[in-house]
């Protein structure tokens, strides 16, 4: 497709390391639509928070190099553009919700400043009409008394009313991609539920694409049209929303979808107890000549452990690395 907004081609990150080089992502490719929300899931260090420092060039380097791969956004390559363009797409055209709230936010500078200072560092807006437009957009985030918590520091505020800050400024400048990486990971299910329709909400309003980052794939089952499944620094399926829940054909994702809270009733312990996949992800150091989930696989043969699997067409807009579409006899589930 030649109208995406953003375009991942075969990005490889590395991090040197006294163990060794942590291949933190190897070879991944997706592209994200103008308006689309993508998911981008998978279990803990297998590269999403990596895959998005990287669109904004913020990979420490060192320890972090990119190997290999190109981010194209709009027309351009995001990889070696320098500091001044990037600083300006970042805020500007690309925002993020980071995993860490205070990642993100300064704790000496009050919130008000914080919402206001992109508004002039790229839309030119005067102090006063910065700090007029942040009063907005902390009510519309639905912070309670928004004019009056201007001034407020993060630590006055909730872990819940510090999210929705980080909201509101990385919507500010009504940027055309939002990258949020876990936005509701550390949140209560009530004020979970609201984040996420508060982000449907404004996603919608302005017309933005978003790549949504989470291990939950309850989360991208609501927000999300597509969903790429990551498995140690690589994409292991690619799906429309609709068919990694009914037809998912790599074994990993069968299995995120097995440990899947099915229904969260309240105070029912029982219904949150998790189908967890056997095994832990390999080391990142390790070079691994097969397929990566192959010492995990319920389904795994000898040629899985011998050569790579490519992404396979499983069938219209799904892809799949794995061998089983060569072998479907093999397929016993
Ligand atoms: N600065 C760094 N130095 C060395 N290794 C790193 C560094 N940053 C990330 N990594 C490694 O890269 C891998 C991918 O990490 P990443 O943070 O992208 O995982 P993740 O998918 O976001 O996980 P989580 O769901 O826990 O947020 C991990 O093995 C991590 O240890
Ligand atoms: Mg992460």
């Amino acid at each position: 497709m030649n109208h995406s907004l953003l375009d991942i081609e075969n990005l490889s990150v590395y991090f040197d390391t006294p163990e060794g080089v942590v291949r933190a992502v190897d070879g991944i490719s997706f592209d994200l639509a103008p308006g689309e929300t993508l998911g981008l899931v998978g279990e803990s260090g297998c590269g999403k928070s990596v895959t998005s420092l990287s669109i904004l060039g913020l990979i420490p380097t060192p320890p972090g190099r990119i190997k290999s791969g190109r981010i194209k956004f709009e027309d351009r390559d995001l990889i070696g553009l320098d500091t001044e363009n990037l600083r300006r797409i970042r805020g500007r055209d690309i925002a993020m919700i980071f995993q860490e709230p205070m990642t993100s936010l300064n704790p000496v500078l009050p919130i008000g400043r914080q919402v206001a200072e992109p508004l002039m560092v790229h839309k030119d807006l005067t102090k006063s009409e910065a700090f007029q437009e942040a009063a907005t957009w902390l009510d519309r985030v639905k912070i309670p008394a928004a004019r009056k918590r201007l001034s407020d520091y993060p630590h006055q505020l909730s872990g819940g009313m510090r999210q929705r800050v980080m909201i509101a400024m990385a919507m500010v400048c009504r940027p055309k991609l939002l990258i949020a990486d876990e936005p509701t990971t550390a949140l209560d299910v009530t004020i979970q539920a609201q984040i996420l329709s508060l982000m449907i909400g404004l996603k919608q309003e302005l017309g933005m694409s978003l790549l949504l980052i989470t291990h939950d794939l309850g989360v991208v089952a609501q927000m999300a049209s597509r969903v790429v499944v990551m498995y140690a620094g690589q994409v292991v399926e690619e799906a429309a929303v609709t068919d990694i829940f009914d037809q998912p054909f790599h074994p990993y994702t069968q299995g995120l979808l097995k440990s899947m809270p099915r229904l969260r009733v309240r105070g029912d312990s029982r219904s949150q107890r998790l189908n967890e996949i056997p095994g832990t992800v390999p080391l990142l150091t390790e070079v691994i000549r097969g397929c990566k989930f192959a010492d995990r696989c319920p389904h795994v043969f000898k040629r899985c452990r011998q050569q790579q699997p490519e992404l396979f067409v499983i069938r219209n807009g799904q892809r799949a690395r794995c061998w089983l579409k060569s072998y479907p006899e093999r397929r016993t589930t």
